[in-house]
């Protein structure tokens, strides 16, 4: 995929210290007991201002999709609304591209919100007697782009939405959904570096919602977009971020790659969250992956046998690489025990076969078959082995983990 070759790397949006305090005196008292390390409620108690964002740090990087995560009131639109300058902050700075975004305003600041980025909301309101097409070439026309110019570019995002065929439509005559990715399309029209979406879908059924995600990441892929992404939904979260930054009370509780929130939840909080996760869906084959030692095809069972050490079983491959059977330590010695010598006999056949990003949840029901699991990559080619009770294992190991935090820890 195109998207596997860029360098996730090079920071576009960075929070520093960012403080934000909703009241008459955010800089007064508020603010003093935030500085001196007091939480959301207690500012709040002393001083009647509501902390919105607690010292927020996280940055960004260049085509990664950012997610930030936490439950109601947590910050998070208070903290995807600073990279955009809707709101003011109390304390800190904010960077998009290196650019102070507290120091614009006025035309330098529409310029900047125009080109950057696109902003996709939870309900999306799509103007009632403009069609698809016009809906989503909107702010072209505000930018005053020739009505062909607009038209190509908002049929380019509507075929990444894949709603060419509802250009001409009204919007009445779509779905919530569709209506919701025509939101997306509008956001997509201007080509922006970066897409700003606060809950954007978290609105639409479940079914719906999983093709949503999986058309985010499909065009981000292709397009490498900057992608914050926000939700209160720690599987949606998981599924769609390269990165997940948890929020609790204004403050940033954890950041992380979803595998890390998984297995090294940093809190009681964070791990209590993480216990309702399907551990599955997210933890790679690639993580558990067990060593790539083949046996040769032309080895004799005598000699396949002390190849196989204290493995559960080996697979054989062919010049290519690409594995042909199985020799599982059970098959092995009983056909040694009848007195066979030739190795191909002992060899299964009807092994399964997985790919390193796929999900251990993907090969749950093979590995009921308690046989080890060939890993291939595009090719067929014999990458590793997946020990079936690894799975069960990784999945163990992470409610033990979860398991490990003091009750009161949550509190
Ligand atoms: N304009 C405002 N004036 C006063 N308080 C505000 C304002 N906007 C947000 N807040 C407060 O700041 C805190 C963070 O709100 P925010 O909207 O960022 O939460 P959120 O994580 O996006 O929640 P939700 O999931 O409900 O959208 C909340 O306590 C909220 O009451
Ligand atoms: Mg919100």
């Amino acid at each position: 995929m195109v998207g596997e070759q860029v360098a996730h790397g090079e920071e576009l949006i960075r929070l520093n210290e960012v403080y934000k305090i909703f009241g008459p005196q955010p800089r007064g008292r508020a603010f003093d007991l935030a500085r001196q390390g007091l939480g959301k409620n207690e500012v709040q108690r002393l001083s009647g201002h509501v902390m919105g964002l607690d010292n927020v740090n996280f940055s960004v990087n260049k085509g990664e999709i950012f997610v930030v995560m936490g439950l109601s009131g947590s910050g998070k639109s208070t903290a995807i609304r600073t990279v955009n300058k809707l709101h003011d902050i109390t304390h800190g700075e904010v960077f998009v591209d290196g650019v102070d975004v507290q120091e614009l305003a006025g035309p330098d600041l529409q310029a900047f919100r125009r080109e950057k980025m696109g902003m996709v909301f939870q309900h999306f309101a799509l103007f009632p007697h403009r069609n698809i097409i016009d809906n989503t070439g909107y702010g072209l026309k505000v930018q005053k782009m020739a009505k062909h110019e607009r038209d190509a570019a908002s049929m380019k995002a509507l075929s990444l939405v894949g709603l060419e065929a509802y250009a001409d439509s009204m919007p009445n005559q779509l779905s919530g959904g569709m209506q919701q990715r025509v939101g997306l399309a509008r956001a997509l029209a201007s080509d922006p570096d970066i897409l700003l979406m606060d809950e954007a879908f978290s609105a639409l059924d479940p079914l719906i919602r999983r093709q949503m995600q999986d058309e985010l990441m499909d065009i981000q892929d292709e397009l490498q977009k900057t992608i914050l992404f926000i939700t209160h939904d720690l599987n949606e979260a998981l599924r769609v971020g390269n990165r997940v930054c948890i929020m609790k009370d204004g403050a940033v509780v954890q950041i992380g790659t979803p595998e890390e929130i998984l297995t090294q939840p940093a809190t009681g909080y964070v791990a209590e969250f993480v216990q309702d996760v399907d551990q599955g869906r997210v933890i790679q084959v690639h993580e558990i992956m067990g060593a790539l030692d083949p046996l040769d095809a032309k080895l004799s069972l005598d000699d396949a046998i002390k190849a196989l050490g204290s493995r559960p079983g080996a697979f054989v491959v062919d010049e290519s690489g690409k594995p042909t059977g199985l020799l599982t330590r059970d098959d092995a010695t009983r056909a040694e025990s009848m007195g066979s010598s030739d190795l191909s006999a002992a060899l299964r056949t009807d092994f399964e076969v997985t790919a390193k990003t796929a999900t251990l949840n993907e090969n749950y029901q093979a590995a009921g078959r308690g046989l080890p699991i060939a890993i291939v990559d595009a090719k067929g080619v014999l990458e590793g082995t997946l020990d079936p009770r690894e799975i069960l294992e990784e999945m163990g190991r992470v409610e033990t983990l979860i398991d490990g935090f003091e009750r009161e820890v949550f509190m």
